[in-house]
């Protein structure tokens, strides 16, 4: 059986606007029940909405490859592209962008820095952090733009920290990630392509200069310091180029991804009051609450990989070389894997850690425990000392337009003056 095409259904891929924008669910929904494996011609991508499917394409790297995860889009001008490699860009990617085995061995080196017992030994410094944004927070309120006061700010603060590189750089990285948010939309106006481009070649400059700040002078006990003295396959160290590259992997999957999801959970927890009572009453239930919201409303919405031969899905084929987008967002409200109303926050499901938000199999996040770290020390802080807060009814909730991510621009806060 073959399932008919999506745009006969009515179904168009529209992720950069409202409605789908703003609440893609619906759109999943007929995605898994009516076209589960289809192609979207517009980003020429085949969209896979079924949990049983991204999991499949997730545990077999042999024929869905992620070396091309990041390739840059189609209509990229090749001069644009030069000036780019100028900069120390490359389409090539250590780690995110790799297959086993060579994924493997880099894999181990930046796991280590991310093990439970290294993220562990942070907490007191991730603490003292939290801590500094709350209070900045109360200080300004009773009212804020809790993304801009502290979903933003924390995450990026620590990856920084954990790279060594200064936190007020922060704004800037942050400048230049949606830059590179939106060099992976295809058919941008030629402007909007230009201007990201050069926040993506900002970016590099950066990233080059701290890289090789750190190789003159090499730290002990220091995150990048490791990576540049890490030996690959027999010797070869990653180049400079590699370094670069991962390195703004780390920038961006650290941040934007927590941020999201600090900003998502507080949405819905404020949207719940009772779950925000519970969770006050019981902290304890708060990595559960966190597990739902990664499922519920996923800040990875779906990641690419590459068909390596032909392929079937869902009694979908899909020929070799065509790319597809693991909807994990999808994923994550399917029926079959979330009997107890897939489509409604229950922060007491029992499978909620069955989501595949962060991913699955080699490339299973490395952040996984450090995102959670953060998220339960920022929610516990928020829940002890904001006074009854709520949202603020008149402020919208909007949503930046990109691919990957999703996670509130904005979220207004209220609560009781002190
Ligand atoms: C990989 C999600 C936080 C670093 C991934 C993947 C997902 C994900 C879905 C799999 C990508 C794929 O299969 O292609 C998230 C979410 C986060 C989060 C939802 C927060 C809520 C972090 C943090 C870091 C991080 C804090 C810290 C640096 C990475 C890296 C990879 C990765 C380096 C690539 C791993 C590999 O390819 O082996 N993440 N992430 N992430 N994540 Fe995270």
């Amino acid at each position: 059986m073959t399932t008919p095409a999506a745009a006969q259904l009515g179904l168009e891929y529209k992720p950069l606007e409202a409605p789908q924008l703003n609440d893609p669910f619906p759109f999943y929904a007929r995605l898994r029940h009516e076209a589960p494996v289809t192609f979207a011609p517009a980003f020429q991508l085949w969209l896979v909405s079924r949990y049983a499917d991204v999991q499949a394409a997730l545990r077999d790297p042999k024929r869905f490859s992620s070396r091309d995860i990041l390739r840059p889009p189609v209509d990229l001008p090749p001069e644009m592209l030069e000036y780019l490699k100028e900069a120390g860009y490359s389409p090539e990617y250590p780690l995110l962008g790799d297959d086993p085995p060579s994924h493997t061995r880099i894999r181990g080196l930046v796991g280590k820095a991310f093990s439970v017992a290294s993220v562990a030994a942070m907490e007191t410094r991730i603490r003292e952090i939290a801590r500094s944004y709350v209070d900045a927070l109360l200080r300004a309120g009773p009212r804020a733009d809790v993304v801009a006061g502290l979903s933003f700010p924390l995450p990026m603060h620590i990856i920084t920290t954990l790279l060594g590189i200064p936190a007020s750089d922060g704004e800037k990285l942050k400048g230049w990630c949606a830059d590179e948010n939106l060099f992976f939309v295809p058919h941008l106006p030629p402007e909007a392509r230009m201007h990201s481009a050069r926040g993506v070649a900002a970016f590099r400059h950066y990233l080059r200069a701290m890289v090789e700040e750190r190789q003159k002078n090499p730290r002990p006990d220091d995150f990048l310091t490791s990576l540049i003295q890490a030996r690959l396959e027999g010797e070869r160290p990653l180049n400079l180029v590699e370094l670069i590259n991962l390195s703004s992997v780390i920038v961006f999957a650290g941040h934007e991804t927590t941020t999201n999801l600090m900003s998502s959970a507080l949405l819905y927890l404020l949207r719940h009051p009772t779950a925000w009572q519970e969770l006050r009453a019981n902290p304890a239930a708060l990595p559960n609450a966190i597990d739902e919201v990664l499922r519920f409303d996923t800040p990875v919405v779906g990641m690419m990989r590459t068909a390596t031969e032909d392929v079937e899905l869902s009694s979908t084929q899909v020929p070799a070389g065509a790319r597809l987008l693991l909807l994990f967002a999808s994923a994550n409200r399917d029926e079959a894997i979330f009997p107890e109303g897939a489509e409604r926050l229950d922060i007491h499901r029992a499978n909620a850690n069955r989501h595949i938000g962060f991913g699955h199999g080699a490339h299973y996040c490395v952040g996984a425990q450090l995102a959670k770290l953060e998220m339960r020390i920022a929610l516990e802080m928020l829940l002890e000392r904001l006074p009854n807060p709520r949202l603020v009814p008149e402020k919208p909730v909007p949503y930046l337009p990109a691919l990957i991510h999703r996670g509130p621009r904005q979220l207004w806060v209220e609560w009781d003056a002190a």
